[in-house]
């Protein structure tokens, strides 16, 4: 049982769904607190063994840098390893896991997920954002060049670094291609999961805070 978490209710683990650029990693760390509930994001987890230059960074890297899915093989094994860690006892928030059918179907097998939360985002709107992204190099903490600049100018709201980067996969052209295979491999979960009762929508072109606030409201 989960306790001192406000959302301990029904809640196991829970999905954040959605194309890149939709959000995810914004609003995972914006409701981290709230759900008392670890963000496991396997973008992030791929990009720590690229920098750690592991096997499975070496073998990630070709596919990232391509706009790519990473073989269901070497992502299912990382979420096995990472579901063994103290802090994910209570179940965990995906950010960005699963995106394949195969995926999710050795999910069922992982953990117990109570909420597929699907941020919706036009086409359109995407490019603009992942080209316009940067983060905090010590913190993580996520940035837009337009959308949410920094409070001061050139240092992080939550930890003061003035060291920021950007993704290697942040180019428009590299975008393209992740956007197709979010509509061709990761679209059909959709279906899936709301077959299962579990998929909640959100508006995610909209301000960030309505939609967290929204967020919040669905996991109740
Ligand atoms: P991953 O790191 O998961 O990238 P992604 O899914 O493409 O999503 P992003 O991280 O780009 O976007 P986000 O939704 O987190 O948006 P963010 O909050 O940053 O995966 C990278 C690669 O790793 C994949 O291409 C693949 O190769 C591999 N991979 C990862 N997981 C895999 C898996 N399970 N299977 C196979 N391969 C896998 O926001 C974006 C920007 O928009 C920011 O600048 C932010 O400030 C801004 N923003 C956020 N919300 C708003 C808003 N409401 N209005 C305006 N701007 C906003
Ligand atoms: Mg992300």
């Amino acid at each position: 049982m989960k306790t001192g978490v406000a959302y301990a209710g029904n809640m196991e683990s829970i999905v954040l769904f959605g194309p890149p650029g939709a959000g995810k990693g914004t609003q995972a760390q914006r409701i981290m607190d709230s759900t008392g509930l670890p963000q496991v994001s396997t973008g992030d987890m791929l990009r720590a063994a690229v920098s750690a230059g592991t096997s499975t960074g070496i073998e990630a890297k070709k596919f990232m840098d391509a706009g790519k899915l990473v073989p269901d093989e070497v992502i299912i094994d990382l979420i096995k390893d990472r579901i063994k860690e103290d802090d994910a006892v209570n179940g965990v928030m995906f950010d960005g896991f699963p995106r394949t059918i195969p995926q999710a179907e050795a999910l069922e097998n992982i953990t117990t997920v109570s909420h597929v939360i699907a941020i919706e985002v036009p086409d359109g709107k995407i490019v603009e954002r992942i080209c316009g992204r940067f983060t905090c190099a010590k913190c993580g903490a996520v940035y837009h060049d337009s959308f949410k600049p920094t409070s001061l100018d050139g240092k992080c709201d939550f930890c003061d670094s003035e060291d920021f980067k950007r993704r290697a996969d942040d180019n428009a052209d590299t975008v393209m291609s992740r956007l197709k295979a979010y509509h061709t491999q990761t679209s059909p979960l959709a279906e899936w999961y709301d077959s299962k009762g579990i998929f909640f929508v959100i508006d995610g072109d909209r301000e960030i805070d309505k939609i967290t606030d929204d967020i919040l409201s669905a996991l109740k």
